[in-house]
């Protein structure tokens, strides 16, 4: 081999057993294979020598370009295994010594608020009911009396996913828990009473919106459900919840697509102190209405023999109330200080004795 080359396979050898950590050796690595690297120059330069010699070159060059890719290559991998080897030391885990702190975990206010709410309703007879977060738009919208072009279908406000293979509809991340009550009567046969809490979806962020939340959402359907029932178990609820046996609730007229009448239900509270219950203002806390009648049939139930109410409350909205925390954004920042102030022991879970 000509001398230049014998010089570039040690000089890469030398750079190569000094190189340390994978920028060293790839700063070696281009520094000779790389587009302007030394052995691709020799490459580029071999047709200026004279036709003899150039056959010979040219095999040494080539051979000494696998010989370099193969060193580089093993230089590397032997690299990459020693800094593995040198986090698993460093971050190895003794699972022999004891805990730092004797802290034991605490249950994060969305799940308590959730046990909380459930307490409530099981002890006035509701039972748990679910759905999936992936919903048919049919359940999430339609069935629910909401027309084609309602604004809470558009982009903006809907997460849609792509359908599945052998159905091409699109699903949506569901926006309400109101669905439920739409799989809950397709379920079974009335009387029912059910809540159901869960996760939600809208395309919103800010300080008091967030792109995924919690509901809960109830439904009652019985013979002769009035009105009169509907606000009597809100008031309750609110009151118990709230721990405060004369909470101010007001009942105000709204519109929602798939209940008739509809109202939005306020707790009295004073916007100056933040105080739930006392004070001249009214804070608005969930969503409510008789269950509309083309619901109803949209589910194979007969309105002339059955009606009842339905609700829906935002979970994160009742959690911060009840327990003064100002950004909706803490709930989800994992932020172990804040979680430590504002969770909950899991050895004394939420009941009706002890009041909330
Ligand atoms: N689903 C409604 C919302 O998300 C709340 C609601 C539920 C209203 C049930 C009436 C009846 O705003």
């Amino acid at each position: 081999m000509a001398s230049d080359l014998e010089n570039l396979k040690s000089e890469t050898l030398e750079a190569l057993a000094q190189a340390q950590n994978h920028a060293e050796w790839d700063v070696v690595r281009v520094g000779v294979l790389g587009r302007s690297g030394k052995l691709t120059g020799l490459l580029r330069q071999l047709g200026s020598f004279p036709h003899e010699e150039r056959k010979e070159r040219g095999q040494s060059l080539n051979r000494l370009r696998d010989e370099l890719t193969k060193l580089i290559e093993a230089r590397g991998k032997e690299i990459e295994e020693d800094a593995l080897q040198q986090r698993l030391q460093a971050e190895r885990v003794d699972i022999t010594q004891p805990p730092a702190s004797a802290r034991s975990g605490l249950i994060h206010p969305i799940s308590r608020t959730i046990e909380e709410i459930t307490t409530i309703f099981a002890a006035m007879g509701f039972r748990l009911a679910e759905g999936p977060d992936i919903e048919s738009q049919w359940h999430n919208f339609s069935a629910l009396n909401t027309p084609e072009h309602h604004p809470a279908r558009t982009e903006q406000d809907t997460f849609y996913l792509p359908g599945i293979e052998g159905d091409d509809e699109q699903r949506v991340l569901r926006t309400q828990t109101s669905g439920v009550q739409i799989r809950t009567m397709l379920q079974q046969e009335p009387p029912i009473r059910i809540i159901a809490p869960g996760r939600t979806y809208r395309a919103d962020h800010d300080a008091t919106h967030s792109p995924m939340f919690h509901q809960c959402e109830g439904l009652v359907i019985d013979k002769c459900i009035t009105l009169g029932h509907l606000k009597g178990c809100l008031i309750e609820f609110l009151r118990v919840f709230f721990n405060k046996p004369d909470l101010p609730v007001r009942f105000r007229a709204s519109y929602f697509p798939f209940t008739e009448p509809s109202m939005e239900v306020d707790i009295g509270w004073s916007k100056e102190t933040g105080v739930i219950g006392a004070g001249a203002d009214w804070l608005e806390v969930l969503g409510a209405g008789m269950v509309h009648a083309r619901v109803l049939s949209n589910c194979g139930v007969n309105s002339a023999e059955w009606q009842g109410f339905a609700f829906g409350m935002g979970i994160e909205r009742l959690a911060m109330l009840k327990n003064g925390i100002a950004d909706l954004r803490s709930f989800y920042e994992s932020d172990l200080r804040w979680l430590r102030h504002y969770g909950f022991s899991s050895l004394s879970p939420a009941t009706l004795t002890e009041g909330f």
